[in-house]
Order: structure tokens, then sequence, then C-alpha cells
């Protein structure tokens, strides 16, 4: 079954809007559990904008996984190793971004990235690469020894329906299929909406997919809940 992770970022982007109390990203996570996913994703940013460290350390003592998004510092490394998350996704930070813009360079750091997954693992999490769908970039994550890659699935998102967007869809596909050889697993993240869900479920090999902004965005309208419960159904025809 293709397991679905919240990103519960945007819960506290307008919490901070206010910098006020709510809404909680502690209250928002319960509810997504409630609605039967599988896990939890927060981004602890360098800047703190949205998520913070309060809110770190008292979701890994609440949700029943948490995948803690972070940059690969010293300082991330850390605080992760200190409230052992989950799993970790190491994502690449630019502060200006509105959000992760492009996929990690694990092939041009690969020295500071396998320290990084050596000493989370070494603290009993499961790490994951948020990287481009590139065969340099794959094959970097498994001589990391990362457990898993998470296929960045931006520029996917971001293409028009038809010959750009199959395109994209095609490097996935390539991706998810060259990681599976090398015992990687595949999650895949970014972007990703109730509409442009279908085509990607043609990506064989993913375990997981973390989706945020799409999913918060329908919650405005309809409730926590019934946003997680109608992507947990556009996710069901998965076959893998
Ligand atoms: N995966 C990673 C690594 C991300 O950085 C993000 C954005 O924070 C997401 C998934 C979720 O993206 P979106 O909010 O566009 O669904």
């Amino acid at each position: 079954m293709l397991k679905l992770g919240v990103n519960i970022d945007h819960v506290a982007t307008l919490r901070q809007a206010r910098q006020a109390e709510v809404p909680s990203p502690l209250l928002a996570a319960a509810e997504c559990e409630a609605a039967g996913c599988w896990g939890i994703t927060a981004h602890l940013r360098e800047d703190r904008r949205h998520i913070n460290d309060d809110d770190i350390a008292a979701l890994v003592k609440q949700v029943r996984r948490l995948n803690m998004e972070m940059a690969v510092t010293d300082e991330m490394v850390e605080i992760a190793s200190m409230r052992r998350p989950n799993s970790c996704c190491l994502v690449p930070e630019k502060r200006q971004e509105l959000t992760t813009e492009g996929g990690l360079d694990a092939a041009g750091q690969f020295d500071r990235v396998a320290r990084a997954v050596k000493v989370l693992q070494g603290n009993g999490i499961k790490v994951s690469l948020f990287i481009d769908a590139e065969p340099e970039q794959i094959r970097a994550a498994s001589e990391a020894g990362s457990d898993y890659i998470e296929l960045h699935t931006g520029r996917y998102s971001n293409a028009a329906p038809g010959e750009e967007r199959r395109r994209e869809l095609d490097k996935l596909i390539a991706g998810a299929e060259l990681a599976h050889t090398l015992n990687l697993k595949v999650n895949a993240g970014h972007g990703i909406d109730y509409e442009n869900i279908d085509d990607l479920l043609k990506v064989p090999y993913l375990c997981e997919l973390n989706i945020g902004h799409s999913i918060i965005a329908r919650a405005v309208f309809t409730g926590l809940r019934t946003a997680v419960k109608e992507m947990m159904d556009k996710m069901r025809p998965y076959v893998g």
C-alpha cells in the first residue's frame, strides 16, 4: 500500500503569520493521524520560518511516525540526533526560496552527506535524500548508504499537462527503477495535488508520498480530516 506522509509546515506558516499560538501543528498532526495517514512530515528550516524546535520536540513525542526534513548542517544533525524522529529527509536549503526548489546535490557534496547519513543512522534514524531523478544523484544516494530517496516531483508537478509532463514522468519512472536496482526505497514529494497524482501513480516502487500544500489548501474548505482522506482515496489504486 502506498503511504501518505502529510507535511504540516503550512499550519505553522499560518500560526507564524501572526506569531500566535494557533493554528497548532500538533493538533493538525492529530487530525491527519485520525484521518488515517501513515506519518507526519515537518521541515525544521534553519530560519525557523514555520516549524520551530519546540514543535519538533513535541511532535516526536506525540505522533506515530515523524519524518523531519532538514538541511545537511551540523546544527540540524545535532538536533535530529537529540530528538530522534523516525526518519530524516535531507534537503537543500536556501534562505530566499519560497519552498525547497531543487533536489539535494548528493553527488557534489558527497562527503558531507555521507557523514550526516552515518551519524543519523547511528542514532537509529532512517535517512532519505530528497533528490532529482538523475542517475548521478541516485547512485550517490546509494553510495552514501541512504535508506531511501525521495524523488523531487516539483518539475513534474509544474509541467503543463501533455508532452512536457509526460517527459518529467518518464524521468521519475526511470529514477525509481534505477533506485530499486540499487536497493534504495523510493518516496516522492513536492507539488503533488489531487489532479497530478493520477499519472504519478504510474511510477513504480513507491513507498510513501509526502504531500503538504495541496492538502492544507483544501483543508481550509473541507477540514483537515476530509482533505487527508480524499488524498488517500486518490492513492488507493496504486499497484507499485
Ligand atoms: N518533500 C519535501 C522534501 C519538501 O521539501 C516538501 C515541501 O516542504 C514536500 C515534500 C511537500 O511539498 P508540497 O508542500 O508542495 O506538497
